[in-house]
């Protein structure tokens, strides 16, 4: 390569290191993923500080490459070891251990009993713009095919709390609650939005409508935080029911499940619902406008490809115009951490 070829990169020559981190990237995140599947760090969180022979036997791992393995995890920060002996970093006792209701492996188990296989065919996906999960050559409807088996249901379920909680408590923290009493997230799973509202806000009752099949979950979790006198669960389909009356109703990763007529027939069934004054919260990892910040958005899009038929995420203005179109009088995006933003409409 001859010297015009060059990047001018701060001065230093161009490294291939990047591109071949990320080309590479789906080792250390099946590492991680078959971590969380066998329950190392649950493991690790109840006897901290076991030798790899204990902790190899505890886990039923063949010897060849449990050395490895272990030392994989250290080496990508989600372990410690000292003098042989292994525990969790604070991060992974925190957030994986199952025990915990910290716990946020939801999602990751999700992804690794579904959605690592499934990206394996994302370049079939991006030439045919076809579902790539279980509803892959028409069969069955996503949720459909999520919901005929019980275990499915509950790890779905699971992986939503896992990605929704934090948001949950961003939104009860960032919008002024005092001005309104009830809540009903629409598409609720497990309720782990309205249980964050509940928890932080007294005053605040309501619940959640989803698909029948959701109920079992939802009471559960909700019980699980003792908050069943304040948190109903209504079950409906929001295509073919009314939405159920609230001061606010939120919405959170419902939009990108969906194609444009629908998310547009969504918004304005939310506003038919909502009273004068009343609020409608979106949440999802929105994208940032000029389209190049938020990657983890833009891959959620990419996810919304291979798990829907025509759904994708969106930029706060394309969502602030979809609102707008809907008969909302003021809107606004407010970022809640992380990728997720919130766009909240108010009628
Ligand atoms: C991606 S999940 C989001 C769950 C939750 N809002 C969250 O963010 O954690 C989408 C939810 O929409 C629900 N849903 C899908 N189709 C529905 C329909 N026709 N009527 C009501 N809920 C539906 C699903 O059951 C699921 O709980």
């Amino acid at each position: 390569m001859t010297e015009e070829h060059l990047p001018a990169t701060a001065g230093q020559p161009p490294t291939p290191e990047a591109i071949m981190q990320l080309g590479m990237g789906y080792w250390a995140s099946k590492t991680l993923l078959s971590a969380v599947e066998l329950g190392v760090f649950t493991v690790l969180a109840e006897a901290p500080d076991l030798d790899g022979d204990a902790l190899r036997e505890k886990l039923g791992l063949h010897a060849r490459s449990a050395t490895d393995f272990f030392d994989a995890l250290v080496a990508l920060g989600m372990l410690e070891r000292e003098d042989g002996r292994y525990r969790n970093t604070q991060d992974t006792e925190l957030f994986l251990d199952r025990a915990k209701p910290t716990y946020v492996g939801g999602m990751l188990e999700m992804s690794n009993a579904r959605l690592y296989g499934f990206w394996g065919s994302l370049t079939e996906g991006l030439q045919t713009g076809e579902v790539q999960n279980e509803a892959k050559g028409g069969g069955e409807d996503f949720f459909a095919a999520i919901y005929a088996d019980q275990d499915r249901l509950a790890q779905f379920a699971g992986a939503m709390t896992a990605i929704s909680a934090g948001a949950g408590q961003a939104i009860a923290a960032a919008f002024p609650w005092g001005d309104y009493k009830t809540v009903i997230d629409i598409g609720c799973a497990e309720g782990a939005l309205p249980v964050q509202i509940a928890l932080a806000h007294d005053h605040i009752s309501g619940g959640g409508f989803d698909l029948p099949p959701l109920e079992p979950v939802f009471d559960a979790h909700v019980a699980r935080f003792g908050l069943g006198d304040r948190l109903r669960f209504t079950g409906g389909d929001f295509f073919a029911d009314p939405l159920p009356e609230a001061d606010v109703l939120v919405m959170g990763h419902i939009l990108h499940d969906w194609g444009l007529d629908e998310k547009r027939l969504l918004l304005k069934k939310a506003y038919d619902a909502l009273p004068d004054g009343g609020a409608l919260i979106v949440y999802d990892a929105i994208i940032d406008d000029d389209r190049r910040g938020n990657a983890f958005g833009l891959l959620m899009s990419l996810n919304m490809l291979i798990e829907t038929t025509g759904g994708f995420d969106y930029t706060g203005a394309d969502c602030c115009g979809w609102m707008q179109e809907a008969g909302f009088r003021d809107t606004r995006v407010e970022h809640l951490g992380g990728p997720d933003s919130m766009v909240v409409g108010i009628k």
